[in-house]
């Protein structure tokens, strides 16, 4: 351990001699903001922006009005099975996949306006480099240790199944398509050898279980560290705290970081050289990979130095909930291992944003895809509802009606309307022209917008965006009343000079108002700046409630900001309206059956084994209703169920057939025919 020499602090790696270790000496403070590497296998979509990218952006532009020392990073994540698996699918190469999405996503950001400062991709050979060198740190100073395994191989095609590709029952709430390494209906982390009726998502062969070499990181020795450094961080999140003081309960379990694959970055050590990196442990490095690309790009390939080796630099990475244990727990163990680098300062994971209750997944093709989002909505009004609906401490909703809503109640009549009143009011009676103050008009209007900058300010630095929001269209509402109760339409008959002070007054206030909304929607604050006849260079957070346009400045054409909009009717993409044909529906076969018992699964929360006649038939159903219902609620019930459903195991109990309720949200219910119909009838 090495201390500071001027203010004593403990730094938490050893620094390279080139670095200054006098830390206080620096003047501004450095943060390196990340959000999640995005797959590169799919279309990103507003899950991943409520999750991690539209809340960096938001954090990262108000920190650059401050004058903060920022740098901005993210990329595609490239590796790993999830881009195989698509590339299965779309029957093409990985490399083919990367480039389409990779570029598909980029361009979807700069649309919606994240600002990044790179948005790099693991693929490059700069990220290659230094993910095989950060590996080789790790094992060369005998951190990594080997061990074998037992993984699942499938003799049909001749390799070990990597996690991912395979699919099984899940052991905890008996899910059928769960995968190797997760359960997406109870979020359950597994291993492969725990699913039940484990299959090749590629063939639908039955994997054999076959002994494997592989390099493991001792997470479990990380455990105390990790806890001791994680208990001083008094200003995080407490869902965040409380998923890493979960795993720490459990204890934690040393990982393979090394696959037998072929798509991914090749382990540096010759014994091994036919493995690769596992690709959580290469594409978290891709942050600094990100940086130096950057700063190559920017000939000062060096500097990147001084962010990620200088030990008071805030490094702050965003994501969803689903990212946590990997941030704050297994690459932070990663980099005390390695030494050289900073370690996070904040996470302010978020929870999920929910559509039609369930969680935007392109793995099930749910959510919107943001390229097809822009092209009906204006990237700020997405923005604007993402932001006010932002999933920060629960899981939220979002639906389309909202946005609507909030576009027509809020950005336009609240903040479109102010903007607009002012400009047409100054162009009919004051020539377009900032017209002269008056001492009359008091100023308080400016001291009250400071004050709510500093709240506002105060939200920003606790992650607390929602917050921020809230206060910054409450300034707009405040701008609104100024201009009401001032009424500049009868002072203008009796007291032209004073009318003239109050406009004056109100043109400022827009200008403080296009910088306050800035991080959140910022195509709007251009347009501000071109109304006001303004450049950037007036765009700062200490200008808000400053007097900024000299009276005589002429303003611009003005813009209608938020045009009213009509909900409109097809706003997902086509893929999610894919329609059938009558053949096709007729070929699920609905009946009804009447319940003659129910019973509790052992073990599982939402599992019912349910008994039913239909006809002369008996069937044995089981089904996620436990949380919705009591046995007694459905013993004697005429319901409607799937009738040549193949049948499957759940929790080892066979299942013949499928029980159709409605669900939205967390609410369910099942579907069940009243006036005395029998069991054993056709539905159609
Ligand atoms: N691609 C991952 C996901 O979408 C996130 C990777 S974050 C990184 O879940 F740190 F590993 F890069
Ligand atoms: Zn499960």
């Amino acid at each position: 351990m090495i201390n500071c020499i001027s203010c004593r602090n403990v730094l938490t790696f050893n620094p390279p001699s080139e670095i200054n270790i006098l830390h206080s000496m620096k003047t501004k403070q450095k943060y390196i903001v990340t959000s999640a590497l995005t797959y590169a296998n799919g279309y990103t979509h507003l899950g991943h922006i409520a999750g991690s990218l539209l809340p960096a952006d938001i954090y990262v532009r108000y920190r650059r009005l401050n004058g903060d020392d920022i740098i901005y990073v993210c990329g595609s994540d490239e590796y790993g099975t999830a881009i195989e698996m698509s590339a299965i699918k779309e029957g093409v190469s990985p490399t083919e996949i990367i480039n389409k999405y990779h570029e598909a996503n980029k361009k979807s950001y700069a649309d919606l306006g994240i600002s990044f400062d790179i948005y790099s991709r693991t693929s490059n050979p700069s990220h290659t480099e230094t993910a095989r060198e950060f590996f080789k740190v790790l094992y060369d100073k005998g951190i990594l240790y080997e061990k074998t395994d037992q993984q699942l191989f499938s003799e049909k095609e001749n390799r070990f199944l990597a996690d991912r590709f395979i699919e099984g029952t899940c052991p905890v709430c008996g899910y059928e398509e769960a995968r190797g390494d997760q359960c997406e209906n109870c979020g359950s982390s597994l291993s492969p050898l725990q699913l039940i009726n484990p299959k090749s998502k590629i063939s639908g062969d039955t994997p054999v279980i076959k002994d494997s070499k592989q390099l493991y990181f001792p997470l479990s020795k990380y455990q105390d560290d990790l806890n001791q450094w994680l208990s001083a961080k008094k200003n995080w999140k407490p869902n965040v705290i409380n998923y890493c003081k979960g795993w720490f309960k459990t204890g934690l379990q040393d990982r393979a970081v090394t696959r037998d694959l072929d798509w991914g970055i090749k382990v540096p050590i010759d014994k091994y050289k036919d493995k690769v990196i596992y690709v959580w442990i290469e594409a978290p490095v891709g942050y600094i990979s990100a940086t130096k690309d950057l700063f190559t790009e920017r000939g000062e390939p060096d500097k990147w130095k001084e962010y990620w080796q200088q030990p008071d630099t805030k490094l702050i990475h965003f994501l969803g909930k689903d990212n946590v244990i990997f941030h704050a727990i297994i690459f932070p163990a990663m980099l005390m291992a390695h030494g050289d680098y900073v370690l996070v300062d904040n996470i302010p994971a978020n929870e999920f944003l929910n559509m039609g209750g369930e969680k935007f997944s392109k793995s099930k093709g749910i959510g919107s895809v943001v390229k097809d989002v822009l092209k009906v909505y204006e990237p700020d009004i997405i923005r604007y509802a993402i932001a006010s609906n932002m999933p920060e401490n629960k899981d939220t909703e979002f639906n389309w009606e909202d946005v609507v809503n909030k576009n027509n109640n809020e950005l336009a009549a609240i903040l479109g309307n102010f903007v607009n009143r002012v400009v047409v009011f100054t162009k009919s009676k004051f020539d377009n022209v900032v017209p002269a103050k008056h001492h009359e008009t008091q100023n308080e209007i400016f001291d009250e917008i400071k004050k709510a900058a500093d709240l506002i300010s105060s939200h920003f630095e606790k992650f607390r965006f929602k917050d921020a929001l809230t206060e910054t269209m409450n300034c707009a509402r405040m701008a609104n009343k100024y201009f009401n109760d001032n009424e500049p339409w009868n002072l203008i008959k009796n007291n032209q000079d004073k009318c003239a002070g109050v406009l004056n007054n109100c043109i400022q206030i827009i200008h403080s108002l296009g910088i306050l909304f800035s991080p959140f929607i910022p195509f709007t604050s251009d347009k501000i700046l071109n109304v006001l006849n303004k450049d950037m260079s007036v765009f700062t957070w200490d200008k808000i409630g400053e007097e900024v346009l000299k009276s005589g400045h002429r303003l611009g054409e003005n813009h209608i900001l938020f045009p009213q909009l009509e909900l409109p009717k097809q706003t997902e993409s086509a893929e999610q309206n894919q329609l059938i044909t009558i053949d096709e529906f007729s070929k699920v076969k609905l009946k009804t059956a009447k319940v003659l018992s129910c019973e509790a699964v052992p073990k599982s929360k939402k599992l019912y084994k349910l008994k039913l006649k239909s006809g002369n038939i008996e069937k044995q159903i089981v089904s996620g209703i436990a949380e919705h219902y009591s046995p007694e609620d459905l013993i004697g019930k005429i319901v409607v169920i799937v009738d040549n459903l193949k049948s499957a195991k759940l929790m080892g109990i066979e299942s013949q057939g499928m029980l159709l309720a409605a669900k939205n949200g967390s609410s369910l219910k099942i579907i069940t025919v009243d006036g005395g119909m029998t069991d054993g009838a056709n539905v159609s």
